[in-house]
Order: C-alpha cells, then structure tokens, then sequence
C-alpha cells in the first residue's frame, strides 16, 4: 500500500510517498527556516503565507520521486506534466495522510484542507494522523529490524516532551509530560540567550563542540531538574533560569568562544542526562523490549550515544530515525497512517492544534 504523507504542523510544509509503512519512496521538505532566522523563532503568520506558497509544489515533486523510484516504464514525469502527475496519483497512490495537530493553527489548515481536497479529487481515503505519533513511527523506516513491543517512546521536539508505553501498534499510553517548556524549547531559548541562531539545537551543539581543553576546565555546572523525582515528568523551565543567572552573572560569557562553548556543553548534558535517565527508567519499569526517540531533540548527537550506552547496559535496543526524520517531515505521517489506519470522511476532519494523544 501506497500512502501520500503531507505534514505542515509548524514552518516545515513536508511530503512523502512510504509503501507498506516502511520503504521510503520520497521525502520532499521545505522549509521556512531561513524566513524565521531573523525574527529569532517561528513567526506563525510567516510559516502559513510560506505554506500557501508551497505546498502544491511539494507535493508533486513527492510524487514525481517515488513515479521515478518506482520506474513505471512510461510514466517518468515532470514538473510541467500537472495532470500526468494527477494521473499518476490517481493510479498509484493508495491513501492520503494528514498530520491534523498538534500544531500551529494557520499552518495546519493548510495542510489539511489540501489534504482533504485531493482526497475528494482523487476519491481515495484519508487518514488524520497525530503529528507525535508520526515521530514515533519514524522509526519504522528502515529495512533492517523494527522496534518490538512493549516499548518506550520519547519524543523530544519544540513543543513536546512526552514518554509514551506502547503495547501494540496504536496503543499510546503517556506516562511523563513537561510540567513547562519542552525539551526543544529550552535548547531554542538557552541559544538565543547565547547569542546563536535559530533553529537553537543545531547552534547548541556546534558550539558545544568548540570546547577545548582549557575551556573543559572552566567550572559551569547546572541542574539536572526533577533527575530524582520518582516519577516520568520533566522540567525545563529552571535549567533556562540557571542559563540566565549564569550569563547575568558574567556578561563576559556571550564574549567569550570559550566560556560560551562550556555552557552550551554543560547545558546539552543537563538535558540529555535527564532524558536518558527518565527513558531507561520506565523501559526498565515496563519491561520494554524496545526505546525508540523521535522529535527534532532526536537528531542531537550527544543524546543519540548517551542513550545508546545506557539502553546496552540494560541490555534493550534502542532506534532513532535518522537525522533528516528526526526533524518534522512527511515520511513520519505517512509510516504512522499505515499502522494506525484510520479512515476519516474527509468533510470532518478538522485541524486541531491542541490534538492529545488517542
Ligand atoms: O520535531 P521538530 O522538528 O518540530 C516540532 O514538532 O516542534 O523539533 C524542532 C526542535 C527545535 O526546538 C530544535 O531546536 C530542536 O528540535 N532540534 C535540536 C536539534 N535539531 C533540532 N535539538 C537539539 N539538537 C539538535 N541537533
Ligand atoms: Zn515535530
């Protein structure tokens, strides 16, 4: 079965063709990023009028990829062919998927009024999906094993922090939240407090990455919030605080390479150790066989060995999607719908921007 993924939940506006749930047959993201650098962080207004502009464009070059992938002798096309691109869809593509919350309102109805217009046009079904979900299922995008149930998934992303117990396909229970901001979130606002770019995860562990030796030996420390708590939550809010105090405290250190370097560092291991402890923590509890992580958090190196590491002291296999499907993408959309297909009359799905868990 092939599914048309479409994602436009925040500035990326993403779509894929994924066969049976797993083999990718294209990946096309555009995004609005380099628009939203110099405002610091994601403008809404400024993602959606992008999306507009688009998401038609994306879409077809999505489906010219996988006509070319699939190599269906006469039906190699281009971008100037609309209706043999139509024609092709019509032919070729089993389901569309729509990733309908959580997300920015404007830039949600975007995705999903196309996505319901050409599910109309091409009569075929349409499947809502949680974009979370989606970052989950991530991780069944590969042709080597697949996680196995029981599993925890932890999804780090810009505006979530969530454990998650799977059972079995479908089956989300959530047994940790933020009580603040997100994992995403802190990384976005320690980088501006540091004067680096946006998007502020990347920009952390570039700059993370400069540390020398002499720059080791500065002595930053910072909380690990809520590390002890006994339950699944986390807390984000007062490591940013303690970044606060820290550069309120010594000006010198969004001057100074080195000092800047030490933070960000000591700032990575802050969360990355919380998060890491937390995960191995319900897998051990719920007798996981598997971890799997998705969200834009995922793509952090540090994160992707730490986690290896502990999850191979307690001897449980942990996957993360690559770095390109870490981040918000159309694959991921189209992987969940095909293993939480749920056909949606197209005429009620709504966008919903606060969409919890099902
Ligand atoms: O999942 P995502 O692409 O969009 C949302 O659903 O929010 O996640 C975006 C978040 C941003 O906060 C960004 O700073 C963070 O993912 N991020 C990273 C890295 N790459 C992206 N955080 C840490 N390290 C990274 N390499
Ligand atoms: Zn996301």
């Amino acid at each position: 079965m092939k599914i048309l993924g479409i994602e436009t939940t925040c500035d990326e506006t993403g779509a894929a063709v994924v066969k049976d749930g797993r083999k990718l047959l294209s990946n096309v993201v555009s995004s609005s990023v380099d628009l939203q650098k110099k405002y610091g962080g994601v403008v809404p207004e400024v993602a959606a009028r992008e999306q507009i502009k688009v998401i038609i464009p994306v879409i077809e070059e999505a489906l010219i990829k996988a006509s070319q992938i699939l190599n269906s002798k006469h039906e190699i096309l281009n971008k100037s062919q609309k209706s043999k691109i139509q024609n092709w869809a019509k032919k070729n593509i089993d389901a569309i998927a729509i990733s309908h919350g959580p997300g920015l309102i404007g830039s949600l109805l975007i995705g999903v009024e196309t996505a319901k217009s050409l599910a109309l046009a091409w009569e075929k079904p349409l499947i809502g999906v949680n974009h979370l979900v989606g970052h989950i299922y991530a991780n069944w995008i590969s042709l080597d094993n697949k996680p196995k149930f029981p599993l925890i998934a932890l999804i780090v992303s810009g505006g979530h922090t969530d454990l998650i117990l799977m059972r079995k396909h479908g089956d989300f229970k959530l047994i940790g939240t933020t009580l603040d901001d997100s994992a995403g979130e802190a990384f976005d606002k320690v980088a501006r407090l540091l004067g680096l770019g946006y998007p502020g995860g990347p920009e952390i562990e570039r700059v993370a990455r400069q540390l020398t030796v002499d720059g080791s030996q500065l002595t930053v420390k910072l909380p690990r919030p809520m590390i002890g708590s006994g339950d699944f939550n986390f807390s984000f809010s007062g490591l940013k605080t303690a970044v606060v105090n820290l550069v309120h405290s010594d000006e010198a250190i969004v001057h100074s390479k080195e000092k800047k370097s030490a933070v960000a560092d000591e700032f990575q291991k802050a969360v990355v150790d919380v998060l890491v402890k937390k995960t191995v923590e319900a897998a051990q509890k719920f007798s996981c066989n598997s971890i799997v992580v998705g969200g834009g958090v995922a793509a952090n190196t540090l994160l992707r060995s730490q986690m290896a590491d502990a999850a191979t002291r307690i001897d449980k296999k942990v996957f993360f999607p690559s770095k390109t499907l870490s981040v918000d993408n159309g694959t991921m959309i189209a992987a969940a719908a095909f293993y939480v297909y749920k056909k949606i009359n197209p005429l009620k799905l709504q966008a919903d921007p606060e969409l919890h868990f099902t």
